[in-house]
């Protein structure tokens, strides 16, 4: 038998004192390694927008979005004048859209039966609250939750996006650097910790660089909820609600502030997932079209049933306006992965949602430097790279905001 090697010296070292310092290697590259993509200093904005993609999400015809425009810009009571870019052609800001869509509404304001850009929800409509879930590591969820908060938002809802995984990858996405830019108390944990420290929700949601789109950030402290929870269990007072019920309860504080709640939760079922499963109306549970992880959410799917039967039995309200796979990171040439999505299909129809994302190199390359599709500039691809990824990801966000005017009851 071959011997073997010499041991390096500091395998000696207490295993506590090696992991202590790989963390401490790692988290120092890793944070030049951020600074690199994105210094601190530089804020994180949006591309902008083309009359074409514009049109789509104001539901207009492109001429006669020229039209309007060219009569509101020329108008000097309203400070609106989208700039130019080559050809003539304007280029629309996110605060232009925004902008827009104010004044449209306004100038259709006592028609017979105006029509409505910004989207607000009306009284008798339910604010959505939306759980994108599964506890398969990698499945999309932050990836899922992302672009739907932004499309959401540029779509004219106001929407609110909460990163319940203590990882804060969605915060990270959003320009929000777990580690430097949130402090103590400034995750959702803040607002549902058990202890005299807790605070108001409103305090801790953040303005995105969108107009119309919040942010609740995460970091490791979502963990905490993780570890005092079975002691709370234990010393409950009777005039706080439960666990489970934390969530749901603090975000009806800011219920009237916004129409849609996109909720990214942790890859497990501990105690925040089981809180933001109360607080949803609607599911989302992302997944890859591979066996290892239609196995892995056979589990999850067996787990959550036992675990809401549990909340139902000590009286939660059943929310469930509905629940839908939306397969994830799909490649449509790959023949076991069809069979998959065909099994998937034929199991749960209807929950299934009709349109996949597919797998692009647009997404993954975007995530790599904190971007969303709507962030990246489309000349980092080949056009039909880019064209492909998002037509994907917005015909599965439109599906998504079609089951949402659903519910509403809206046509
Ligand atoms: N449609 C896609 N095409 C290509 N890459 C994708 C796509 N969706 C997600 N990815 C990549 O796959 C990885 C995992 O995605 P994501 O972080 O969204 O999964 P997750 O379920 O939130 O993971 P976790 O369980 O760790 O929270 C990321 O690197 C992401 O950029
Ligand atoms: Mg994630």
């Amino acid at each position: 038998m071959a011997k073997s090697k010499q041991a390096p010296s500091s395998n000696t070292d207490p295993l506590r004192a090696v992991i202590r310092r790989l963390s401490e290697t790692l988290s120092s590259q890793l944070q030049a390694h951020q600074a690199r993509i994105f210094p601190p200093t530089a804020r994180k904005s949006i591309r902008t927008f083309t009359p074409a993609e514009v049109a789509k999400l104001l539901g207009l015809a492109e001429g006669y979005l020229r039209t309007v425009v060219s009569d509101l810009a020329a108008r000097d009571d309203n400070d609106f004048n989208p700039a130019t870019g080559p050809g003539n052609r304007r280029v629309y800001t996110v605060e232009d859209i925004a902008k827009l869509r104010r004044l449209l509404d306004e100038s259709t304001r006592g028609a017979r039966s105006p029509r409505r850009y910004v989207q607000n929800r009306g009284p008798d409509e339910q604010l959505q609250i939306i759980a994108v879930m599964n506890f398969k590591g990698g499945s999309g969820k932050t990836t899922t939750s992302a672009h739907l908060a932004q499309y959401l938002a540029l779509r004219g809802y106001r929407v609110l996006a909460v990163d319940l995984d203590p990882q804060a990858s969605l915060s990270a996405l959003f320009g929000t650097q777990p580690e430097l830019d949130v402090g103590e108390n400034e995750t959702i944990y803040g607002a549902i910790r058990y202890d005299d420290e807790r605070r108001p929700i409103q305090e801790i949601i953040r303005k995105t660089y969108i107009p119309g789109l919040d942010l609740i950030p995460g970091n490791i402290e979502l963990m905490e909820f993780e570890h005092d929870t079975p002691k709370a269990l234990l010393q409950r007072r009777s005039d706080e609600p439960i666990f489970f019920a934390r969530i749901e309860s603090v975000l009806s504080e800011v219920e009237s502030d916004y129409d849609v709640v996109v909720i990214d939760c942790p890859p497990q079922l501990g105690f925040l997932t089981m809180s933001a499963l109360t607080a949803a109306t609607s599911l989302m549970i992302t997944v890859h079209p591979q066996m290892l992880d239609v196995m892995s959410m056979n589990q999850f799917l067996a787990m959550t049933s036992d675990l809401l039967d549990e909340i139902a039995s000590v009286g939660a309200a059943d929310r469930n306006n509905w629940m839908r796979f939306l397969i994830t990171r799909f490649e449509p040439t790959d023949g076991p992965q069809n069979q998959m999505v065909a099994l998937l299909r034929s199991m749960f129809d209807e929950h299934v949602m009709v349109n996949s994302m597919l797998k692009s190199t647009a997404i993954s390359d975007a995530g790599l430097t904190n971007q969303t599709l709507f962030e990246i500039e489309r000349g980092q691809f080949t056009r039909s790279t880019y064209d492909r990824a998002l037509e994907s990801m917005n015909n599965v966000n439109a599906e998504i905001e079609g089951l949402i005017k659903q519910v509403w009851g809206r046509s």
